[in-house]
């Protein structure tokens, strides 16, 4: 993309809908949408804004490379990415929802190491070794919830929001790790080279925020 264009990646779904509202606010509408379009780079009411649309895993690695500027991506995703050159300078509040162990009533008391069937592989290794608990993680890439209920393993760390899904699969939240939104984030060359257009979105994305509250 040429050095005068501003690009921001977003991921197709929740965070691409909730974020439209916000970057609307700041004077960016992009010109298609992702619902309907197989385009992967949208075009902007702004010629030297663009926006891709990507997996929300791949977000954090986009804007770390610097394949876009700034992007918006959950702090679960952040968290298990590690944050390696990447800001965060504001929380959109956006896609919010908490991050926690879940399984059947009593599935962590029992002694002895633990299953724990996760996307989170990083975030859970450590909030388990914070704990001083030896566990085995299992690497899933969706569905988590069905893994206590064929005995794939004993609790899974996972999203929680209005906790219909736990639910309506006979699950409870056990315990609480982390409070989940969304979050701007900046590439760290480009928070330097494209500093006062970063900034000047920045500034208009907190202003858009702050009303949304
Ligand atoms: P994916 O296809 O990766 O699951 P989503 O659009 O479902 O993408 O999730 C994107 C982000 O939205 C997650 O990283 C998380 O921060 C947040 N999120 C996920 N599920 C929920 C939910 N049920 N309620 C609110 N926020 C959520
Ligand atoms: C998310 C998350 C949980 C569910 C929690 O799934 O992975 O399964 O939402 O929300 P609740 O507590 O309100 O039920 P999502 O809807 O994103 O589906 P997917 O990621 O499996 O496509
Ligand atoms: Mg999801």
């Amino acid at each position: 993309m040429p050095e005068q264009t501003l690009t921001i990646a977003l991921s197709k779904g929740r965070i691409y809908k909730d974020t439209l509202p916000l970057l609307a606010q700041a004077g960016i509408e992009p010109v298609d949408d992702p619902e309907t379009s197989r385009k992967l780079i949208l075009d902007t009411n702004h010629p030297e804004v663009k926006v891709v649309v990507i997996r929300a895993t791949d977000v954090p690695t986009y804007v770390q490379y610097g394949a876009a500027d700034v992007g918006v991506s959950g702090k679960d995703v952040l968290m298990e990415h590690g944050g390696e050159g990447i800001y965060e300078p504001l929380d959109l509040r956006i896609a919010r929802c908490r991050l926690m162990v879940a399984g059947h009533p009593g599935a962590t008391q029992r002694a002895g190491r633990l299953r724990v069937a996760t996307k989170f592989v990083n975030t859970t290794r450590h909030y388990y070794a914070e704990q001083g608990r030896q566990v085995e993680i299992i690497k899933l890439y969706g569905s988590m919830e069905l893994a206590p209920l064929v005995g794939l393993a004993d609790c899974i760390v996972d999203l929680v929001d209005t906790g219909n899904t736990l639910r309506a699969n006979g699950l409870e939240p056990l315990e609480h790790i982390a409070d989940i939104s969304s979050r701007l984030i900046v590439n760290k060359a480009s928070m330097k080279m494209k500093s006062a257009r970063v900034k000047a979105l920045i500034q208009s994305l907190e202003t858009a925020v702050s009303q949304a509250a």
